[in-house]
């Protein structure tokens, strides 16, 4: 008995290493108990779809149409004569909820109201008060839930792919990267540490620097880390030809932000509309003003526990609206610096990972001869390695390649350097 205790203890203080089950247990924590099963029957799924439609070959929802043989048009045109249309109607109240004669209280535009019952393909629990819903023309039933409407645009501004990039594929940004998972995640993951000390978690970041050092880049390894909704606008995109368009389309973007569980909006670009008010005298420019004061409005307006993060990116931090900028609306802002030579590094070996270079290049040595250049600019030297490479008719990129490539990307495109600005030493 106390020998096994020894043992135990010695074994304590010097730990056996890890064999790969204890690795391969090591990675389950964390997970659900059914995330190996789910995530197998997924890819079998998958791989059956993908066998079903390769045997299928070219379907007629590929290219839009059945070849004219199979047309049958008389019959079609007697099922749409059949088919009435719906009518868009709102539910304003239900009466008696959750019972068997549940009532539907609905409001047709311009029309009237009606009290209704629901249609046979619908069930109760889909209809909600406040829900807009189609009916049908003769005994205005309830024949279809709708979505809330929300202008196309907006909706198409949502990210539903997940980008590729992960942090590891940025190089150095570190106290960046943790700044912004502060803010980003840790009010979603544990919004009870803010509700036991009183405070408010901050609402927003705004990312400043140079162009090129990785603000979108860093916005998409969010997108691609969150579980949450991800919308990314671009701040041009709200700049609209008709009065109001633009505060409207924020109006709507926040609306449907604050529709989903938890929502991350980035905003890239903003200078385009967050510009300090001015008056040019022709007024040509308040549009894009209004713009503005409608997304410091919802700023304003939403609960910062509700989970809506406000991401913004920008390079040109000197021209924002201090309004946009004060406390209680975007509290943080991080800066986005020119990488110091370790980071540069990091950036050499992040963007030569995928590439066929030779064995034990020294990027250390590249890094030095890179001074004052952003992330961008070293990503175009490793490009224009590989093409000195193609010239050559190698296959392989050598340190040669890279020099070469310094001195031309760095040296030779001095005059179009996006950096003399911001210069550091390092
Ligand atoms: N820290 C970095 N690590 C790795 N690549 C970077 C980094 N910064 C910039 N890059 C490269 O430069 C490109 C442009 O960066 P981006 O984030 O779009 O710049 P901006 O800050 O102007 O939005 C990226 O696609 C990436 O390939
Ligand atoms: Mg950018």
């Amino acid at each position: 008995m106390t020998r096994d205790i020894e043992d135990e203890i010695k074994d304590e203080k010097n730990p056996p290493p890890l064999d790969e089950d204890d690795i391969a247990l090591l990675k389950t924590y964390g997970l659900s108990p059914y995330f190996a099963a789910n995530k197998k029957v997924e890819k079998e799924v998958k791989e059956l779809a993908k066998r079903i439609n390769d045997m299928c070959g070219i379907k007629e929802s590929d290219t839009g149409l059945a070849p004219p043989s199979q047309w049958d048009l008389v019959s079609d045109k007697q099922m749409m004569q059949e088919e009435q249309p719906l009518q868009v109607a709102r539910c304003t109240k239900i009466i008696s909820p959750n019972t068997e004669d549940a009532k539907y209280v609905i409001n047709v535009k311009q029309i009237a109201k009606f009290v209704v019952g629901l249609g046979d393909k619908v069930s109760p629990t889909d209809i909600e008060e406040g829900m807009r819903v189609g009916v049908d023309r003769t005994k205005y039933q309830i024949q279809i839930p709708l979505p809330p409407k929300i202008d196309p645009s907006v909706t198409m501004m949502t990210v539903e792919e997940k980008p590729d990039v992960t942090y590891n594929d940025v190089g150095g940004c570190k106290e960046q990267i943790e700044k912004m998972r502060e803010v980003v995640e840790l009010p979603m993951l544990h919004p009870e540490k803010f509700v036991k000390l009183g405070i408010d978690p901050p609402k927003g970041v705004l990312c400043y620097g140079p162009p090129g050092t990785g603000k979108t880049l860093l916005a998409r390894a969010v997108a691609n880390r969150t579980d949450a909704c991800f919308i990314r606008v671009i701040g041009s995109e709200l700049v609209q030809k008709y009065v109001g368009e633009g505060a409207r389309m924020v109006r709507e973007l926040f609306q449907m932000a604050r529709s989903k569980k938890a929502c991350i909006v980035f905003f890239d670009e903003v200078d385009a509309i967050g510009g300090a008010r001015f008056d040019d005298g022709v007024g040509g420019d308040n549009e894009v003003q209004r713009t503005m004061l409608e997304i410091v409005n919802q700023l304003d307006g939403f609960d910062a526990r509700g989970n809506i993060k406000v991401l913004m990116a920008t390079n040109r931090p000197d021209t924002l609206d201090p309004a946009l900028l004060r406390p209680g609306r975007l509290d943080r802002k991080v800066e986005f610096g020119l990488p110091d030579l370790e980071s540069r590094t990091q950036i050499f070996k992040i963007h030569t990972r995928t590439m066929n270079c030779e064995r034990d290049i020294r990027f250390e040595l590249l890094a030095r001869l890179c001074p004052n250049s952003t992330g961008a600019d070293i990503r175009s030297v490793c490009t224009e390695a590989g093409m000195y490479a193609i010239r050559a008719r190698r296959k392989t990129v050598t340190e040669k390649d890279f020099l070469d490539a310094v001195n031309k990307v760095i040296k030779g495109y001095q005059k179009f350097s996006a950096t003399p600005k911001y210069m550091v030493y390092n």
